[in-house]
């Protein structure tokens, strides 16, 4: 079965009507989201999946091999995202997603 992400009509709803050029996604597991979020901006030019995970990062790559010229996958920790951008010349971003978890209620 496939990965349903969380929330994601309430998130895709927050990013309605604004242009997005480049995007920082900090947990993209499998892509759900960063699908989505393509096919609903395609204004968006760059966008940067990030998961701490490499097999997230793999499944990632197979999920979104249509969109693959706009996505850069990065594998490291989101905690780092100033970093992690700059290593891709990047200084800042339009929009960025994050799943927070809380650590009591998991
Ligand atoms: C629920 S999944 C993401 C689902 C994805 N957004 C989607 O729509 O398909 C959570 C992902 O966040 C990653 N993750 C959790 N904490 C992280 C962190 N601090 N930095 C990078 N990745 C993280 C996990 O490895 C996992 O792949």
């Amino acid at each position: 079965m496939s990965h349903i992400p969380v929330m994601l009509e309430e998130s895709l709803g927050f990013f309605r009507g604004k242009r997005l050029r480049t995007f920082f996604d900090g947990t993209l597991g499998g892509g759900g989201f960063a699908e989505r979020l393509l096919v609903e901006h395609p204004e968006i030019e760059r966008y940067y999946g990030c998961d701490r995970d490499e097999e997230a990062l793999s499944l990632a790559r197979k999920n979104l091999s249509a969109m693959q010229d706009k996505v850069v996958f990065i594998n490291g920790d989101f905690r780092e995202l100033d970093t992690l951008l700059a290593s891709q010349g990047v200084e800042e971003v339009d929009g960025f997603f994050l799943i927070l978890e809380c650590r009591r209620c998991s």
